[in-house]
């Protein structure tokens, strides 16, 4: 037998949901680990989030990076509550890392399951799935900017929130995009922007599309302005396969997709730092949610879900299948939380996936 892999795992669980989702998360992985016999893991549990930003007035630790650069992939839930104000937990932990990291590729999948009633009329709705590839460290999300001019009276202060987008930037994203799209049944890259708007940044991008593109011949592509494309999200969702955009719009676009997927809930990413000289980092899309935190019927697909691109990550593509045939079945099933017209608990969606899971070993 081929030489068990064994893993350390940084777990943030963060805040609100994040905390539920991403214990479950642990237990489909803590699940395949014993019944696959392939791998075994670790878990270091860091307690950083809006909790230790009141105990502590800062989001993490202060050497928080140097903890964590040399596990095998940080597992995160959620950051954000309201009793911290949402730029300052944003900034001080997910960008934080993902910037730190320089975690460039941000993988989001959009898929549709079976048996979940999603919000779009399609006559084949459950064979759409696509995948967006956000630029992930600069673009709109660069942090660049500053407040001034208090002092000349009341209402008067200046913002300048400035963007940038590096032509390194833009090309490693967009050429990751094209390596994906080689691996797709139909090879299609779409980009997103807004240059007629944004007339430097965005037509820099542009630029460097087209020049990607040339060592792509049998990838087709095409280019869209960001709000005729939330349109095409709706109306032609067929015509999608990789679609790449900045960190906004890609921010933007990727809660439409899961929506029209059928909820927040269910769409899981991934925070890559494709040169491996860092940890990615793997979340779902969604945010804290504090709206539902503890009443336990978060949806934990999204959470487990990423768990399965942590796994293909790690080197475990048929553990990462598994989970994600397992999810397929469990929706089929109906067993689904609130948000997608269901009345399960977080747990028993869990235990579903896990049940499906333990089925295809003895099936083996
Ligand atoms: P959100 O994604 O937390 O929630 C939006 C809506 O979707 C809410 O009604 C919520 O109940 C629902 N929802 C989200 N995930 C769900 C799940 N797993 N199951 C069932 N329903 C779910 O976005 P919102 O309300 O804008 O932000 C809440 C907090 O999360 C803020 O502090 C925000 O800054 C933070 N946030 C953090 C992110 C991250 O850590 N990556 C991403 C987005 C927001
Ligand atoms: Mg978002």
């Amino acid at each position: 037998m081929e030489n068990k892999k064994h893993f350390r795992i940084a777990v943030i669980p963060g805040d609100g949901i994040g905390k539920e989702v991403v214990n479950e998360g642990l237990r489909v992985v803590e699940h395949l680990a014993d019944t696959s016999n392939k791998f075994s893991f670790e878990s270091d549990y860091f307690p950083w989030g809006c909790q230790y930003y009141l105990d502590h007035g800062r989001m993490m630790a202060e050497n928080g990076l140097e903890e964590i650069k040399n596990h095998d992939a940080i597992y995160f839930g959620a950051v954000g509550y309201p009793t911290v104000p949402d730029h300052i937990s944003l900034w001080g932990l997910r960008i934080a890392i993902c910037q730190g990291f320089d975690q460039w590729a941000n993988i989001r999948p959009v898929e549709f399951l079976p048996g979940i009633q999603s919000k779009l009329n399609h006559p084949n709705k459950e064979d759409l799935n696509w995948i967006l590839v956000r630029e992930n460290t600069e673009g709109e999300y660069s942090g660049i900017g500053g407040r001034n001019f208090t002092g000349r009276g009341n209402r008067k202060e200046v913002a300048v929130q400035s963007s940038i987008f590096t032509e390194e930037g833009c090309e490693r994203v967009i050429r990751h995009a094209f390596q994906l799209a080689l691996k797709r049944k139909r090879k299609k890259v779409t980009s997103v922007t807004k240059s007629n708007a944004q007339q430097y940044g965005m037509v820099l991008w542009d630029e460097v599309f087209e020049r990607v593109s040339k060592e792509y011949p049998e990838v087709e592509t095409d280019q869209w302005l960001v709000d005729a494309m939330a349109a095409q999200f709706v109306l032609h969702p067929e015509e999608l396969e990789v679609v790449v955009a900045s960190n906004l719009l890609a921010d933007i676009l990727s809660d439409l997709g899961s929506a029209l997927a059928g909820s927040l809930g269910i769409a899981a990413s991934a925070n890559l730092n494709p040169e491996g000289r860092f940890p990615s980092m793997f979340e779902s899309v969604h945010g804290s949610a504090p709206d539902i935190a503890g009443k336990g019927i978060a949806n934990p697909i999204g959470t487990i879900g990423s768990a399965a691109l942590m796994l293909e990550h790690l080197g475990l593509p048929d553990e990462a299948k598994m989970i994600n045939e397992a999810i397929r079945a469990t929706t089929e099933d109906g067993v689904v939380t609130a948000d997608i017209g269901g009345e399960n608990t977080t747990k028993e969606v869990t235990d579903s996936i896990i049940s499906h899971l333990s089925k295809m070993y003895t099936n083996v």
